[in-house]
């Protein structure tokens, strides 16, 4: 059994990461500004913290801790990382600070940052047919948004740490992780859980279409949550200290996601493009040095991944009618 602190303990991932931490009989301290939405936390205490704010009660949570694993941050999908961007570098940046700062000073032993694909080159996914980005690929720099920018600042941040200071750290870059119990609505949803709501408001609703932003030819890769949740566990364990990507290969355009989710809805719709922000035109994942390093490739289909988060979000939307 190990100590373990896990920020961003009331998000989408960072809920998941802690019920399955405490099922493998882990001691588990939460904490986030907010309480989970949809469940209630696992863990056994949570401490209701803005991690822009740094207090002595904040890193004595610190003392003793085995593993940290470092989940806050403001964040969302398209809707909202293509604006905000001098709120979300400001705050995150303070978050990352804040937390590294406390890990040094209490010694812990390890600390997993959960960077994102947003830190590769937006030249190098111009095309739909996007070629898998490689972890060496992020060099020359050239991140997508604010949001970007301040991962590969932190990053650095973490592996001066680790050289400087001893802080024994791990870099996970996700690339579009869904599922239950994630953002569905309310501006920083994904594609994933934004287009599994619109077909379910549509089923219920009696309409023919749902809007999709752009022409949907744009391409991304998308991993589900239990998968994410297992590649945690693999890559702290690994000390593997370089950054590690942590998505699926399976790549596909906005059209072909919105096509599965008529599918598994059981659904005849048509599909009306309208504006809206598009972010990289076509993304997906290289899991080459994931499965070298760990030993482990995320599994599970776009479509197994798309039947559980549509039945969730449908079951949400109804609650809501
Ligand atoms: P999420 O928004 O569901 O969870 C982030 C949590 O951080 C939220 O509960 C939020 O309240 C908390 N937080 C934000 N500001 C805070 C503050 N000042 N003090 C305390 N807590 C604060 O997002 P998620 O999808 O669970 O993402 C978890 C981590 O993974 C984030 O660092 C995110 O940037 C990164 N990431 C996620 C994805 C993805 O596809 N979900 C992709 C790339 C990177
Ligand atoms: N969110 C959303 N909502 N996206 C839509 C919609 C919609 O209704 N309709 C079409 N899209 C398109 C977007 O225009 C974009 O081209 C694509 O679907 C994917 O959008 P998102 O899922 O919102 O974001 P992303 O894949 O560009 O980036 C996400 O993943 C990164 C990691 O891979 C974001 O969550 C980033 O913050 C994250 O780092």
């Amino acid at each position: 059994m190990r100590k373990v602190l896990v920020t961003g303990a009331g998000g989408f991932i960072g809920h998941h990461l802690v019920k399955d931490l405490v099922r493998r009989g882990h001691e588990v301290i939460a904490v986030d500004r907010k309480l989970p939405e949809f469940e209630k936390s696992a863990a056994s205490r949570f401490v209701l913290q803005d991690l822009r704010e740094t207090t002595a009660e904040w890193e004595s949570l610190f003392l003793g801790v085995d593993d940290v694993y470092a989940l806050a941050a403001d964040m969302g999908g398209m809707g909202f990382i293509s604006r905000n961007h001098a709120d979300i570098m400001r705050d995150n940046t303070r978050i990352d600070i804040n937390t590294l700062e406390a890990a040094r000073k209490a010694k812990v032993g390890r600390l997993l940052y959960t960077s994102s694909a947003c830190v590769y080159p937006e030249h190098l996914q111009e095309a739909e047919a996007a070629i898998p980005l490689a972890e060496t690929m992020a060099y020359p720099a050239k991140p997508q948004d604010g949001y970007g920018w301040e991962k590969l600042y932190a990053e650095q941040l973490c592996h001066y740490y680790r050289l400087e200071h001893g802080v024994d750290t791990r870099i996970v870059r996700f690339h579009n992780i869904y599922g239950p119990l994630g953002a569905w609505q309310g501006g920083r949803e994904k594609a994933p859980a934004a287009l599994c709501r619109k077909v379910a408001e549509a089923c219920l609703k009696g309409r023919d279409s749902i809007q999709i932003w752009g022409d949907g030819r744009q391409t991304r890769s998308f991993c589900f949550i239990d998968d994410c949740i297992q590649g945690l566990a693999r890559i702290l364990e690994s000390g593997y200290t370089e950054p590690l990507n942590l998505g699926r290969d399976e790549m596909v355009s906005i059209n072909e996601l919105a096509r599965l989710i008529f599918e598994v809805a059981g659904a005849e719709l048509r599909i009306e493009h309208i504006e809206g922000p598009q972010g990289v035109r076509g993304r997906n994942s290289d899991n080459k040095r994931l499965a070298e390093v760990t030993g482990f490739t995320p599994s599970i289909s776009l479509r197994q991944g798309i039947a559980a988060t549509y039945g969730w979000i449908e079951a949400q939307v109804r609650a809501g009618i």
